[in-house]
C-alpha cells in the first residue's frame, strides 16, 4: 500500500492503495466517478476508459497508481454537467454522436486532448487521435463531425445555440437532442455497472472448458476454504425450473447433469470483492467427462450424429413456404442462377459488458426480487426470471445501456445474478468480462443456403427456390422465430409468382444463434440481393432497372401471399438513380490497373414487428397536475432514441413544450407491458399505442371541457389513460408458409462504392449512399445516426467480422471495425407516410443491414468479375475468387 496525491478534476485527493493498482478502478471504485467506462477487459482496446492525465488522452484501465504521483487528471465529471455542459460535449449532442453513450466519455476525453493541442484538426488529425476509441452505435461519421463542431465552437465561429433546432414551429421531422443526450454526454448516464450497492457481495461464474461434456461432481470446499469467499451455489440451490425459456426450454441457469458449449456456467461463487470471487471460481473442482462435440451442421445432420441435447433431434425445427409452381417457374424462363451463399456467426458486438444487479427488496417472503440490466422486454424478463428462479415477485429496471443490437431480447446475466440474490440472501453485482460477455450472450445465427432465381425473356422474375440452413447453435433462444422472420421476408422487395423455400433450424455445440439487427433477413436479403444482381448481369440488364422493373406494387403480394397496400421502394430506387449514374461514371476512370474501382446497388424491405402473430404494445399516459405529461409504458431505449421519438410525439399531440413531457419507461412496476425494443417496432407499436392513450385523453378533456388535470378531476373522470394496439397478422400456415406477418414495412435501397487492390484482395468501401422511406421522419438526426451505425455494422458483417467461439475473446480477434474503417455516407430520406405508423411512422434501426452486404459485393464484382459468395469477404476470400475467376476466363 502507498499514499498517493493526484489532482482530480481540480481537487487533491489522497489515495491510498496497491501501487500496481490501475487509475480507472481507483476512478470508478474509490472516487465513485464512473463516467469513464471498461469494455475491453482492460487491454487497451477500447478506448472507453480514456481520461486526461497531465493533459494527454491516456486510457485509465492501463495507467498504474505508481506512475501517477502529483498527476493532474480530468475525468468526463470535470468537463461539464448536463445542466452547465463543456463546448464540446454541446457538439457530441448537437452533432447527434451520442447513440447508448457508453463510449462517448472516452470519445469527448480523447477529442479534448487534441483540440487542445490543435483546435482546427483535418478529418485525418481527428480519425489518428481517436483510431482506438471504439463504437458500436454511430459508424463514426458523427463523432468527426462532433468534434469538427466543438472546434468551431472552441474558435468562437459559432455558438451552441446557433445549432439548437427551433422548436416553436412544431417537433415532427425536428432534429431536437434527445432528452438523455446530455446525461450521457456528460458522464452521468448510470449504466448497470456503475451501481453502487451497499455491501454487495460480487460474483463469479464456473464456466466449462469443454464443448460438450458430463458433469461427473463439483467439489466445491476449495472455493470456501478461497480468502473472501462467502460461498457457492450450484443447480441444485435454484428454486425453479433453471431455465431460461422463451421459446424451448433448453437453457439451464446452471447446469446439472451436461454442459453443452463452451463457457456454460456451472457454479457461481460469492465474494467480498471480484477478485476474491474470481479466485473462488478458480478453485471449484469440476469432474467433467467430455463428449464428442457437434461443432458444424454437417456434423450434426447424418441420422447417427451425437445428440446435443438427449432425446431431441438436431433438426430441431424446420418450416416450408410453397407459392405458385416453382417448376413452371423454371420452364418460363429465359436464365437462371443457380448458387449457393452463406453468412458468419456474429457477435452484435455492444460496447457493455453484461453486468447485472440484484437486492431484495423488503423482508422474508414478502421481499421482492430487484434485478437490474439492460433488457429491452423487461416485463417478459421478469416472466422469464420468476419461472427459472421459483419466485414469483420479480421487479426488473432497466438501467442505462451500453448497445444491444438484439442480445438483450435474452436475459444474459440477469438470471445468474438473481439466483445468487436469493440463494445468499445479499444484494449482488456481477460484472463478468468482456470474454465471459462474449460466452453467455445469443450471436448472429450463421446462415447457409442454396438459391435458384429465374426471370423471362421480358427481364420479369419468375420463380424462387431457396434451401437454408440456421445453425441454432447449443440452446434455441429464438431461433425458431428467426427461420419464420426469413420466410416472411423472403420475396425482399419483388413480386414473385412462384416460391418454393426451406428453412432448417440445427442444434450444434456451438454459440447460440439469437436476435441479432434484423435477425435473419439481413443473412438472407444478402443471398437475395446477390442473386439479382447475378441474374441482371446474366440477362444482360442494368441492375437498377431490373429491380425497379420487378418491384412488387401495392395490389400484389409478397411470397407470404400478403397483398400489400403500400409499397415505396420503387421510389427509392429512382432517389438513388442519380446518384448510381454518377457513380459508374467515376468508377470508369478506375476499370484497369491494380486498384478497381466498382459499383452495387441493392434494395431491402423490412417487416415492422415480432415474428408472432398481433404483435401488442400497451401505453398509458396521465396528465400531470402542473399540466405536464407522463408517458408509462416498458419501451426500452437501448441508444436507438426511443426517448426522443415518445418526447416529440407527446409533445406535438399535447400540444406541450418537450419539457412537459415526462417518460416513465424503465421499471416494470411502473410500466404497463410495452413488449420488445425489437423487430423495428418501438415507433409503430408503442408510438402507436401512447398516440392512441393520448386520443382517450383528450375525448375526454372535450367532452367535459376540461383544460387541465384540475378539471379532469372535478369532472370525476381520471387523468390516465391506457392504450393498447395490435397488429392484425397472422401466423405463416405450417404447410404452405402462407400469411399476413406484418401490418406496414420500412424500405430503402443502398449504394456501395469500393476500391478492390488485386493484388492484396482489401477492400475499401469509399461511400455508402443509403436511401430510406421510413415513412413520417420524426426526428431526422436520430433516423441518420440509426442509418450511418447499420451501414457499419453492415460492413463489417460484409468484410470482416466473424465470431469463432472460444478463440474471439475480445474486440481485436473480432476484427470490431474501428474508425480507421469508416467511410463517407450519404442518407436520403424519402417521407411516404405508412396508412398505420403514428403520424406516418415506421421503425428504420434493423432494416439498415438488410441491403448492405449485398451493395458491397454486387460492387466488388462490378470492380473486378469475381464474386465472392461466402462472407466475410476477407483479403484471401477476394484473392480466391480473382483467382477462380482468372482460372475461368
Ligand atoms: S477499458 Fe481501457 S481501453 Fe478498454
Ligand atoms: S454511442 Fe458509441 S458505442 Fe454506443
Amino acid at each position: 500500500m502507498r499514499k498517493f496525491n493526484i489532482r482530480v478534476n481540480g481537487f487533491w485527493r489522497q489515495v491510498i492503495t496497491e501501487p500496481s493498482r490501475v487509475l480507472l478502478d481507483v476512478l470508478r471504485e474509490d472516487l465513485r466517478l464512473t463516467g469513464a467506462k471498461q469494455s475491453c477487459d482492460r487491454k487497451g482496446q477500447c478506448g472507453a476508459c480514456t481520461v486526461l492525465v497531465n493533459r494527454e488522452a491516456v486510457k485509465s484501465c492501463l495507467k498504474k497508481m505508481a506512475d501517477l504521483e502529483g498527476a493532474e487528471i480530468i475525468t468526463i465529471e470535470g468537463l461539464g454537467t448536463p445542466e452547465n455542459p463543456h463546448l464540446i460535449q454541446e457538439a457530441f449532442v448537437l452533432a447527434g454522436a451520442v447513440q447508448c453513450g457508453y463510449c462517448t466519455p472516452g470519445m469527448i476525453m480523447t477529442a479534448k486532448a487534441l483540440l487542445d493541442r490543435n483546435p482546427d484538426p483535418p478529418d485525418e488529425e481527428i480519425e489518428k487521435a481517436l483510431r482506438r476509441n471504439l463504437c458500436r452505435c454511430t459508424g463514426y461519421r458523427k463523432i468527426i463531425d462532433a468534434v469538427k463542431l466543438a472546434g468551431r465552437f472552441l474558435r468562437g465561429e459559432i455558438e451552441p445555440h446557433e445549432m439548437r433546432p427551433d422548436l416553436s414551429r412544431g417537433l415532427i421531422g425536428v432534429s431536437m437532442p434527445r432528452p438523455t443526450a446530455y446525461l450521457r454526454a456528460c458522464g452521468a448516464a448510470q449504466f448497470t455497472a456503475d451501481l453502487h450497492v451497499e455491501g454487495a457481495l460480487e460474483i463469479a461464474v464456473v464456466r466449462s472448458p469443454h464443448h460438450h461434456a458430463r458433469i461427473d461432481a463439483i467439489n466445491v470446499a476449495p472455493a470456501l476454504k478461497t480468502p473472501g469467499v462467502v460461498g457457492v451455489m450450484t443447480a441444485k440451490d435454484i428454486q425453479g425450473t433453471n431455465r431460461t425459456k422463451y421459446l424451448v426450454d433448453d437453457q439451464p441457469v446452471l447446469c446439472e447433469k451436461k454442459v453443452h458449449v463452451l463457457g456454460d456456467a456451472v457454479a457461481i461463487v460469492a465474494g467480498r470483492t471480484r477478485q476474491e470471487a474470481l479466485a473462488g471460481a478458480k478453485a471449484v473442482e469440476v469432474a467433467y467427462e467430455p463428449l464428442p462435440a457437434v461443432r458444424t451442421v454437417e456434423e450434426a445432420l447424418p441420422p447417427d450424429a451425437v445428440q446435443v441435447h438427449e432425446g431431441q433431434p438436431n433438426l430441431c425445427f424446420s418450416h416450408s413456404q410453397i407459392r405458385g409452381d416453382v417448376e413452371r417457374a423454371w420452364q418460363e424462363s429465359a436464365a437462371i442462377v443457380e448458387t449457393d451463399f452463406s453468412t458468419p456467426l456474429i457477435h452484435q458486438s455492444p460496447l457493455e459488458p453484461e453486468a447485472c444487479v440484484a437486492y431484495l427488496e423488503g423482508e422474508g417472503d414478502e421481499a421482492e426480487l430487484v434485478v437490474i440490466g439492460r433488457g429491452i422486454n423487461i416485463h417478459h424478463h421478469a416472466m422469464v426470471l420468476r419461472e427459472a428462479l421459483g419466485r414469483e415477485k420479480i421487479r426488473y429496471e432497466e438501467a442505462y445501456s451500453g448497445g444491444q443490437f438484439g442480445i438483450k431480447l435474452d436475459i444474459t446475466s440477469e438470471a445468474l445474478a438473481g439466483a445468487a440474490a436469493l440463494h445468499f440472501r445479499r444484494p449482488v453485482r456481477y460484472v463478468p468480462s468482456l470474454t465471459e460477455s462474449m460466452w453467455m450472450s445469443s450471436k448472429r445465427h450463421p446462415m447457409a443456403c442454396t438459391l435458384k432465381l429465374g426471370a423471362d425473356r421480358n427481364g420479369r422474375l419468375t420463380g424462387l427456390e431457396v434451401d437454408f440452413t440456421l445453425e441454432n447453435g447449443a440452446y434455441t433462444s429464438w431461433g425458431s422465430a428467426i427461420v419464420l422472420r426469413v420466410l416472411q421476408m423472403l420475396s425482399g422487395c419483388y413480386y414473385l409468382p412462384h416460391v418454393k423455400a426451406y428453412g432448417q433450424l440445427v442444434y450444434t455445440n456451438n454459440a447460440w444463434g439469437g436476435a441479432a439487427r434484423g435477425a435473419g433477413p439481413p443473412q438472407m436479403n444478402y443471398a437475395l440481393e446477390s442473386a439479382m444482381d447475378l441474374l441482371a448481369r446474366k440477362l444482360g440488364e442494368d441492375p437498377l432497372e431490373f429491380r425497379l422493373r420487378n418491384s412488387l406494387q401495392p395490389g400484389q403480394s409478397t411470397s407470404t401471399g400478403q397483398v400489400v397496400e403500400e409499397w415505396p421502394f420503387p421510389g427509392c430506387l429512382e432517389a438513388l438513380r442519380p446518384h448510381f449514374q454518377r457513380a459508374r461514371e467515376e468508377a470508369k476512370a478506375y476499370k484497369g490497373g491494380k486498384i478497381r474501382r466498382g459499383v452495387g446497388i441493392a434494395g431491402g424491405s423490412f417487416g415492422i414487428g415480432k415474428a408472432g402473430p398481433a404483435d401488442k404494445s400497451t401505453v398509458a399516459v396521465e396528465l400531470d397536475p402542473d399540466g405536464g405529461l407522463t408517458v408509462y409504458g416498458s419501451v426500452a431505449d437501448p441508444g436507438e432514441g426511443n426517448d426522443a421519438m415518445l418526447t416529440q410525439l407527446a409533445a406535438h399531440a399535447m400540444g406541450l413544450p418537450p419539457e412537459k413531457i415526462r417518460l416513465e419507461t424503465r421499471d416494470t412496476d411502473r410500466t404497463p407491458d410495452s413488449s420488445s425494443a425489437s423487430g423495428s417496432r418501438v415507433t409503430y407499436m408503442s408510438g402507436g399505442a401512447m398516440l392512441m392513450a393520448i386520443e382517450a385523453l383528450k375525448k375526454a378533456m372535450s367532452e367535459t371541457g376540461a383544460d387541465t388535470h384540475q378539471d379532469l378531476v372535478k369532472a370525476g373522470k381520471p387523468t390516465r389513460y391506457e392504450a393498447t394496439k395490435t397488429q392484425e397478422t397472422t401466423a405463416l400456415d405450417k404447410a404452405t408458409g402462407q400469411g399476413v406477418p406484418y401490418e406496414s414495412r420500412v424500405h430503402g435501397a443502398q449504394m456501395a462504392e469500393v476500391e478492390v487492390d488485386t493484388e492484396t484482395g482489401d477492400v475499401k468501401i469509399l461511400k455508402m449512399t443509403a436511401v430510406v422511406d421510413p415513412g413520417t421522419v420524426i426526428n431526422p438526426q436520430v433516423v441518420e445516426g440509426q442509418i450511418e451505425g447499420g451501414l457499419d455494422m453492415g460492413a463489417g458483417m460484409a468484410l470482416r467480422e466473424e465470431y469463432i467461439h472460444g478463440e474471439t475473446k475480445d474486440w481485436v480477434s473480432f476484427k470490431f471495425p474501428t474508425i480507421r474503417n469508416s467511410f463517407e455516407t450519404e442518407t436520403i430520406l424519402i417521407e411516404t407516410p405508412r396508412i398505420k405508423g403514428p403520424m406516418g411512422a415506421v421503425g428504420v434501426g434493423e432494416f439498415v443491414l438488410l441491403p448492405t452486404c449485398a451493395a458491397i459485393m454486387n460492387a466488388v464484382e462490378d470492380a473486378t468479375g469475381a464474386r465472392v459468395r461466402h462472407l466475410p469477404a476477407t483479403p484471401k476470400k477476394v484473392m480466391s475468387a480473382l483467382g477462380e475467376k482468372k482460372a475461368g476466363s
